[in-house]
């Protein structure tokens, strides 16, 4: 029997997936190399902007064009708040907190609607797929209800995972072969709230992992982001310099409308914070244009945040109308056009920016982990600590999972070239 994934969304989703994945192989499935091929066609969704959701009831008319006779499983973020629709177009509907409802599948192929408000047993170790990288989920779920957003009511409440199972689930890995892990939370820096012990504990303890070599993590809220991190990303030599902050917006009307919990000060304390005590760090964000009452003076604004603090890369999004929050009924919705030109400007200030930050590297020896050969097949690639993609010619001593030095010698567009260093 042959199983195909289609995955949208972030990097939970694509955990997922892969615990989907792992489940279904150790069950003695194969993987299909096209939906045509499979037995069962499984399509992780993504609720969080209106188009994404769209994305599956797409893609799953289109896999039926292509094979009529597999099973059609939706699973994920619009699985869980839409399961009477999706069941019309789908064999099986399994929400985010049922995923073990595929040992079933596999098994005895189980067929229905799964879905409950939290999981189980959030402690449980999934199976994971052999890589150099991999995601380790600390908690799930969030608490935090920003007016615009449905992830509170996609992933049901937060709560954190105990860190023996976290510290199993990473030795585990290591002895497989990772050699970097990336610790996944809606917000990172709230973990452990119902343990006496918190994130940067936690941090500490991976550290401590034979075998392990970086690790990282994503997303902190700013709110929660604390003095007590960023020393312990300059102290923990495993830790890499890099931060995903998302900044949402520059003015401090809108953060309060969006319920952030932050003001712009306060953020841009927490960024000068970090540059002064991690070197070399480098910082990410997520940006939403035209928030309902965003004039365009409150868009400056976050243009001038952007300027200040130089992030390497973000992420922008026109805003959304989701269901289920508080947003989507505020006065002062902004007019599509007048998003998409906000989008535009901010897209290209970035641009610039990230051009500047990614130059700023030629010349310099890079610290890179080998991750495989480059999409055009000429090159091997990796990452340097900051999270930038970094292509160089191939050598014969070098592998997957090694860690090399490459000195830059040209920046491109969204990623670093360079050559091996003695
Ligand atoms: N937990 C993360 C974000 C998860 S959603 C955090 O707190 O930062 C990823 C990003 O999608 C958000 O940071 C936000 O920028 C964007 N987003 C969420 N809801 C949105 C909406 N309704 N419209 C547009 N963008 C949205
Ligand atoms: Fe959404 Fe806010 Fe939770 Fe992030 S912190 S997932 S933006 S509600
Ligand atoms: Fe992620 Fe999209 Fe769900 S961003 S948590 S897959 S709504």
């Amino acid at each position: 029997m042959k199983f195909y994934i289609k995955t949208f969304g972030c990097q939970m989703n694509e955990r997922d997936s892969e615990k989907v994945q792992g489940i279904l192989s150790n069950s003695g499935w194969s993987e299909a190399l096209s939906p045509e091929e499979a037995d069962l066609i499984v399509v992780n969704s993504c609720a969080v902007r209106e188009k994404a959701e769209q994305k599956i009831y797409s893609e799953i008319g289109r896999i039926k064009n292509k094979n009529r006779k597999a099973t059609v499983v939706a699973m994920g973020c619009v699985a869980q708040i839409n399961p009477s629709k999706l069941k019309q177009v789908a064999d099986v509907v399994v929400g985010t907190n049922t995923i073990d409802t595929f040992f079933n599948i596999a098994k005895n192929g189980a067929r229905g609607v799964f879905i409950k408000e939290n999981m189980d047993n959030p402690d449980y170790i999934f199976p994971h797929v052999e890589n150099i990288t991999a995601f380790v989920d600390i908690m799930y779920g969030c608490d935090n209800f920003c007016t615009y957003c449905i992830v509170p009511f996609t992933r049901g409440r937060e709560i954190s995972r105990k860190k023996e199972s976290i510290i199993e689930e990473i030795k585990k890995l290591v002895d497989m072969g990772t050699k970097e892990v990336m610790l996944l939370g809606q917000n990172v820096n709230s973990y452990g709230k119902n343990f006496d012990y918190n994130f940067v504990e936690l941090l500490y303890e991976v550290n401590k992992i034979e075998g392990l070599e970086r690790i990282r993590f994503t997303t902190s809220h700013p709110k929660d982001f604390s003095k007590e991190l960023i020393i312990a990303m300059r102290d923990l030599e495993k830790v890499c310099e890099h931060i995903h902050l998302p900044l949402q917006s520059g003015s401090n009307k809108i953060l309060k409308l969006m319920r952030r919990r932050y003001t712009k000060e306060e953020y841009l304390e927490k960024v000068y914070l970090f540059k002064d005590i991690v070197k070399e760090g480098s910082i990410t964000t997520d940006i939403i244009v035209g928030f309902p009452q965003e004039t365009v003076e409150d868009f400056e604004e976050t243009l001038r945040v952007v300027e200040e603090v130089k992030y390497d890369t973000s992420f922008s999004f026109k805003y959304s109308k989701r269901p289920y929050t508080k947003a989507k009924d505020m006065d002062g919705q902004v007019d599509e056009k007048e998003k998409l030109r906000r989008l535009n400007i901010l897209q290209a200030l970035q641009a610039e920016i990230t051009q500047r930050r990614l130059n700023e590297y030629v010349g310099r020896v890079q610290e890179v982990l080998v991750e495989g050969v480059s999409k055009r097949g000429n090159q091997l690639f990796g990452r340097n600590r900051q999270n930038i993609v970094v292509n160089f010619d191939f050598m014969d001593n070098i592998k997957k999972g090694d860690i090399v030095r490459v000195e830059i010698t040209k920046a491109l567009k969204h990623s670093l070239l360079g050559k091996l260093s003695g």
